[in-house]
């Protein structure tokens, strides 16, 4: 099997497909596997929160995704509540004035969630899903449709 740092030969097919048809069966069995065991299917809404670098330090980062894992872990407790799925990543683009997020299906994007602010945005938009409107930065939600005739397709 090829991995993402070998150098793929020419007409090689994508990383997803093995070239022995049952170890790749077998590894996305096991993929499959973990996504139900967390839960993939059933999410209502899902924050992905930047933890740095450069929009904050990578210590503020990781205490808003501690503070972050913890409240969603007590939000899902909550009986008959949507569930809720937490993603960290390395950057959303923004680079100024986080930790930064976007929160689904929504796409509410936010910054400068600092304690107070992520505690907001925990409290009212994954809680209740209500945008806390002072800490917007933009808007995106992802329609199901086709975006073929959408700027910039080149239709
Ligand atoms: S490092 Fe957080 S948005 Fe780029």
């Amino acid at each position: 099997m090829r991995s993402w740092n070998d150098p793929a030969p020419a007409g090689a097919p994508p990383m997803t497909d093995s070239a022995d048809p049952v170890e790749g069966a077998d590894r996305l069995a096991a993929a499959r596997a973990a996504a139900v065991e967390h839960g993939v299917g059933h999410y209502a809404r899902h924050i992905f929160l930047c933890i740095g670098p450069d929009c904050c330090t990578p210590e503020e980062g990781q205490a808003a995704w501690s503070a972050l894992k913890s409240a969603c872990s007590k939000l899902n407790k909550r009986p008959g509540a949507p569930p809720i799925y937490r993603t960290k990543v390395g950057c959303l683009r923004i680079c100024t004035d986080g930790p930064t997020a976007v929160v689904y299906p929504e796409g509410t994007w936010y910054a400068g969630l600092d304690p107070e602010g992520l505690q907001q945005v925990i409290d009212q938009d994954l809680a209740d899903g209500v945008a806390v409107e002072p800490l917007v930065i933009g808007r995106n939600p992802l329609p199901r449709e086709s975006r073929a005739d959408a700027p910039g397709s080149g239709t």
